[in-house]
Order: C-alpha cells, then sequence, then structure tokens
C-alpha cells in the first residue's frame, strides 16, 4: 500500500469464480482480433478470418481500432498529468502492445501502481511484458472475469489504496458484456468502491455510429465464430454508465474527438467519456 493504511474492503460484487474463455484457438477471440488489427502477431487462424470478413464489410475497422489504442495514451496521460491520479484499475487490458497503461502512466509519474485484469489466458500468457514497473511505482496482474468484481476488488486492493483515488478504465471492454449481465450494475460496483475524485474511463462500440448495412455485416461476420457476443450500444446507453460521475471536458464523445492529438485520428465508430466522481 503506498499510503501503509489498511485497504478498505471491496463493497459487495460478485465474488465468484468466473472462468475465463477456454484457450480455444480454433473460435476467434476478442484480445486476438484486436490484436491482429493492431499488426500483432499473436493471434491465429480463426481470429484472423473473422477480422478479416468485418474488414470486407468495414475496411476502416483497423485504422479505428489503432485509434482507440490511441485514445488510451491519451486519457491516461490526461489522468496520469492534469487529473494527478496515481492508481489505474485498468480491466481488459489486452495483448501487452506499445504504450500499455503503466508505460504511459510511469512516463508522467513514476509512482503510479496499475493493476491489470484481463480473463483471456493469452493475455495471462504475456503479463510479464505488463510488469515491467517502474522502481517508484508498482505493476500487478489479475486473471479475472470482469462480472467477478467483488474477486476483482478483493486482489486489486492488495495493490491500490482505496481511500485515495483511481482511474478505473474499461477501454473497448464493455461491449463484450450483453445486457443480460447487467454491465451497468457492474460498472456502478466499481464506482461504488473507489472515492470521490476516482475517474471513470469507458470506450465502447457506438451502435448509432455505423449505418445500418454496415453494422449488420459486422454482426453477420462475428456471429456463430467469436467467443464473445458483442453487443454494439448507442451513445444514450453508453452515457448511462457515467451516472454519478461529473464529465470531464468535451465530455460523452466519438473516440476521435476526445482531446485529439494535434496528428488527428482516423474515424471510430466509438464512444468514449471519462468521468470524475464528485
Ligand atoms: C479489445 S481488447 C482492449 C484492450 C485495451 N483495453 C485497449 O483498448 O487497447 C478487450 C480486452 O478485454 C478482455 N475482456 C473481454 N471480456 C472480458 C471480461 N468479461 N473480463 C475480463 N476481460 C475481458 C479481452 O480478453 C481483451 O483482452
Amino acid at each position: 500500500m503506498t499510503s501503509g493504511e489498511a485497504p478498505v474492503p471491496p463493497t459487495g460484487g460478485d465474488t465468484a469464480d468466473r472462468a475465463g474463455p477456454p484457450f480455444d484457438t480454433s473460435v476467434a477471440h476478442q484480445a486476438r482480433m484486436y490484436d491482429y488489427m493492431l499488426g500483432g502477431k499473436d493471434n491465429y487462424a480463426a481470429d484472423r478470418a473473422a477480422t478479416e470478413a468485418a474488414f470486407k464489410v468495414w475496411p476502416d475497422m483497423a485504422a479505428a481500432a489503432r485509434a482507440n489504442r490511441a485514445f488510451l495514451g491519451r486519457v491516461v496521460r490526461y489522468l496520469a498529468g492534469e487529473a494527478g491520479i496515481r492508481q489505474f484499475l485498468d480491466i481488459g487490458t489486452g495483448i501487452p502492445t506499445a504504450g500499455n497503461t503503466h508505460q504511459v502512466a510511469q512516463e508522467i509519474a513514476p509512482e503510479s501502481r496499475v493493476v491489470y485484469v484481463d480473463y483471456d489466458p493469452i493475455v495471462l500468457a504475456h503479463a510479464r511484458a505488463l510488469l515491467t514497473s517502474s522502481e517508484a511505482g508498482v505493476t500487478e496482474y489479475i486473471e479475472a472475469d470482469l462480472r467477478a468484481t467483488g474477486t476483482i476488488l478483493t486482489q486489486a486492493a492488495q495493490v491500490l489504496d482505496f481511500t485515495k483515488p483511481v482511474a478505473v478504465t474499461l477501454i473497448f471492454i464493455l461491449h463484450a458484456i450483453p445486457d443480460a449481465d447487467d454491465p451497468q450494475a457492474i460498472v456502478a460496483r466499481l464506482l461504488d468502491a473507489v472515492p470521490p475524485g476516482s475517474y471513470l474511463a469507458i470506450s465502447h462500440a457506438g451502435s448509432d455510429l455505423l449505418d445500418r448495412k454496415t453494422l449488420q455485416g459486422i454482426q453477420d461476420a462475428w456471429r456463430g465464430k467469436m467467443q464473445q457476443q458483442i453487443t454494439w450500444r448507442n451513445r444514450e446507453q453508453v452515457a448511462r454508465f457515467f451516472a454519478g460521475t461529473d464529465l470531464v471536458a468535451p465530455g460523452l464523445v466519438r473516440v476521435e474527438e476526445w482531446r485529439p492529438d494535434p496528428a488527428g485520428s482516423a474515424p471510430t465508430a466509438a464512444w468514449c467519456a471519462v468521468g470524475r466522481k464528485p
């Protein structure tokens, strides 16, 4: 703990152990498809086939994935810099690539403490690359399902001090949680566990950001081929995740519009925002 104080026990939540997806290379996985879109090598034929099928319908999808990754960098730079955050709970980490959360945060504040969470065994296999903390800071990796918030919060409390502000980052993960699993309640449980002054950052596939035909084409291309069921949500549905927070300017916008770099960004079909718990 940074403060020497006992961690605040997380409140409520699902403590049930949930098994992550099996390591099955014959079915496409979200983490490996995203890796393929970003130009990585940790993907298999099924991941590439499902991704290529979607590229046929929406050729700009890879550029949009890269734009989402760039957003992650901008958000963490904002949180570690302007917002002064020193603790990060990054759920839905993905296969390590350039500009992982701890690298971006610790470049600004070497004492930053970062807990990564993902449920995909291939991310776990690469976790070493995430555990390269600066000496002044800490990084930790938890293998857990986002839906098991009790498990995540209990384990994260061994590294993060929940009496001090924490940034919870859910970048491109919530669309992998179907409505039946109540993603709204999951986000609310995470927000309940962090003190005022904490932040919530989300990016999420936007159902109202693509024309109907393109969206339908992507859904058809992935149906039955992916481990995850992707639920595209509209602006209003994404806004609901931020209930109880004050949105940081520019508010809830397309990913490429959130504090863009001067060089600009490719268009995405994703909504994003950063909220501060008052
Ligand atoms: C598209 S990647 C995003 C990676 C990174 N956040 C980024 O935006 O660059 C989504 C990650 O979320 C993970 N994921 C999806 N559903 C999850 C769940 N229910 N629990 C934990 N991780 C999950 C996947 O394994 C994958 O690594």
